[in-house]
Formats: structure tokens, C-alpha cells, sequence
């Protein structure tokens, strides 16, 4: 029988019970100050287990990691039992569930960052538009470029995140690489201006995260890693001179980890258009594992995208912030309710935990 949505697959040490993934979905419902995830993330999370696995919502590394309001993280003790909660949750009802690592770089404000510091970034570039912050809505700020004697810690802040996330029971990290935060930032030469060994060349552009994802499969496993990337997301103020080139390399160097997958958002989210053509394809083809395909799946493009080999898994976004029981849904053709885009960030449980399931 031809695969489809529903058939089970394994993504490296993880076991998934359909194809359908939960995509990363920043929702801003953590606490204030602690950042510790709480009963109605625990709800959320667990309402949604039926998906074959579920990515969580970007989770800052460190303190300079956060760039938005109202964040959960994943670099201190209370946080760590936080998402032991969430995972217990979802694991009781036989899903599965892994961390999306996150650093933003310069999309930050000194207002979000521990004594007002300036963000950091590969080149001190100050993204157009602007950000929440907890006064309202700030222009970004010009960020100080970082050091190349920095970048150590950097890495190591993704080691203690993921040594983090490992120990609240999560079945493997995502690094997050995509949609103009840190190391995207350092990948794309519109942000990227570098005259070090950490820019200039694809090869120089790329060692951050093929450090990052060296030091994280060290300590989690390669086949508990998946990398998050967006060659042609403008979103953030991001651009590059030859996406395909350079994103080309990536999954061919990314060859060398065996991780558990590759994911690729396939275009630009926020109905942001593409800041070039791009041919997935050729990309895909390079990339020996398995490979997430993100934006803009329906049912029917999802089943001919695993049927033709195009893509292992699909990671729906939206859908599932109103279809907390969505796998069910597309099994049996039912409709779906639609997302209120009003209540995707921050606020109750209205719009995050109180979308109906099917009747059982
Ligand atoms: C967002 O909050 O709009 C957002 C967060 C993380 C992403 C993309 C978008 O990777």
C-alpha cells in the first residue's frame, strides 16, 4: 500500500505513530519572569498527543536567547520540571514530543534581555520593523556582533538547553535555524557581514550551526536531532545572495550528523511571499535522512508529498492550533474549525486550550 498521512515512520530513535507533525507554534502563554511552563501548556500540549510527534513552540537557550514576551525556557531547574510535566502528558497518551532550540539573536529588544543589553548577532545590523515588548510594540535595535571568542558560549548554551531538555524527558531536541533568528542570521549574508571564519564563504557561513549541531548531537545522539531551516523566509529582514547554493551545502553537510531529520519551512510564513525561487527538490535530494516538509500542507498536497517521496513527515502549523484532534479529523474527511489569528499569541485559555474535539 502506497504511504500516506497515517502511515507510522521512524525519525531516527523516534517512533511516530502517523506523519502528521505538530509544527513549532510560538504561542506566548508561559509566566512572566520564570518562563516555567504551567497547567494550561500542560493541557495544550497533551490535547494535542495524537499528532506522530509534536515540535514545541520555540524555546529560548539562555536569558540573551529571548526575544518576545511571555516565553517559556529551558536553561533553569524550575523550567526543566515545568516541561517534565508537559512531556509526561503528552508520553501518557502515547505521543511524542521534542524541544525546538532557540536563540533569536537580533530580533530582541534590550528591554527583553537580562540589564537592558543590546541583542546579539553575527554583524551589527539592525533588522527593519519591530517587536513586543512588555511596553508595547519597540523598533529593533542595532545589535553588537559578537566575538568570535563568544561563540564558545554560545554553543554551550545550546548544550545546557539541550542537556535541559533531555533531562525533562523530551525524545530528542530540534535546532532551530530558521526564519532570521541566530543562527539563520549567521547562514544568510544579508545579516551576515562577517570577515572572520564565521562569515564570507557558504562554508564560513554555515560552521555555526554545524558546530551547534556537532556539540548537541554529542550529548543528545544524532538520532534524537532534527535542524529547523528557511532558505527563502524573508520574515525578520532576511535575505541571501544564493539560497540555493548555500542551503545545498547545508543538507550536504548535515549528511554527516545522521540526524533524525531535516526541516524545511518551504517558503515564507506570516503570508510573507519568498525572497527567491528556491528548488526544494534538488535540496531535498541532497539530504540522505528524513526530511520534515512545513507551510501550507493541506490533506491532499501532505499524501502526495509522502506518496512521491518528496517528504517523510509534514509539519502542520495552524491546523493544529484549532484542530487539537487533527489526525482524527483528516482520517475521517470531517471539517475543520478555523483558527482565530487574534488569539495565536499570549492571553487564556480562549483560543489555545478550548478548541472542541470531534464528538466522541
Ligand atoms: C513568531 O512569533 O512570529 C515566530 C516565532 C518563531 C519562528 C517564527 C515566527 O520561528
Amino acid at each position: 500500500m502506497a504511504l500516506d498521512l497515517f502511515s507510522p515512520v521512524k525519525l531516527g530513535a523516534i517512533t511516530l505513530k502517523n506523519r502528521m507533525v505538530m509544527a513549532p507554534l510560538t504561542r506566548s502563554r508561559a509566566p512572566k519572569g520564570t518562563g516555567v511552563p504551567q497547567d494550561l501548556n500542560v493541557t495544550y500540549y497533551a490535547q494535542r498527543a495524537s499528532a506522530g510527534l509534536i515540535v514545541t513552540e520555540a524555546t529560548p537557550i539562555s536569558a540573551m536567547a529571548h526575544g518576545y514576551i511571555l516565553l517559556p525556557g529551558i536553561y533553569t531547574d524550575a523550567q526543566v520540571a515545568g516541561w517534565k510535566r508537559v512531556t509526561e502528558a503528552v508520553h501518557a497518551k502515547g505521543g511524542k514530543i521534542v524541544l525546538q532550540l532557540w536563540h533569536v539573536g537580533r530580533i530582541s529588544h534590550p528591554s527583553l534581555l537580562p540589564n537592558n543589553e543590546l541583542p546579539v548577532a553575527p554583524s551589527a545590523i539592525q533588522p527593519a520593523g519591530q517587536t513586543y515588548t512588555y511596553e508595547g510594540l519597540a523598533d529593533f535595535v542595532e545589535p553588537r556582533a559578537l566575538e568570535a571568542a563568544e561563540l564558545p558560549g554560545i554553543i554551550a548554551e545550546y548544550v545546557h538547553a539541550t542537556k535541559c531538555a533531555l533531562a525533562a524527558g523530551f525524545d530528542g531536541v530540534e535546532i532551530h535555524a530558521a526564519n532570521g533568528y541566530l543562527l539563520d542570521q549567521f547562514l544568510r549574508d544579508g545579516s551576515n557581514k562577517r570577515t572572520d571564519n564565521y562569515g564570507g564563504s557558504i562554508e564560513n557561513r554555515a560552521r555555526l550551526l554545524l558546530e551547534v549541531t556537532k556539540a548537541v548531537v554529542d550529548v543528545a545522539g544524532s538520532d534524537k536531532v532534527g535542524v529547523r531551516i528557511s532558505p527563502v523566509n524573508p520574515f525578520n529582514d532576511m535575505q541571501d545572495s544564493n539560497p540555493q547554493a548555500l542551503f545545498n551545502y547545508v543538507a550536504d553537510q548535515l549528511n554527516q550528523f545522521n540526524l533524525a531529520y531535516l526541516h524545511a519551512v518551504e517558503g515564507g510564513i506570516h503570508g510573507g511571499g519568498e525572497s527567491a525561487s528556491f528548488d526544494f527538490e534538488q535540496m531535498r535530494k541532497l539530504f540522505k535522512g528524513a526530511y520534515m516538509a512545513n507551510l501550507a500542507y493541506d490533506k491532499a498536497r501532505g499524501n502526495a508529498a509522502i506518496a512521491s517521496g518528496h517528504a517523510d513527515v509534514i509539519a502542520y502549523g495552524v491546523p493544529f492550533i484549532a484542530n487539537p484532534d487533527l489526525v482524527e479529523r483528516y482520517k475521517t474527511d470531517a471539517s475543520l474549525n478555523e483558527a482565530d489569528s487574534e488569539t495565536f499569541y499570549g492571553g487564556t485559555e480562549k483560543g489555545y486550550t478550548d478548541y472542541p474535539t470531534l464528538p466522541a
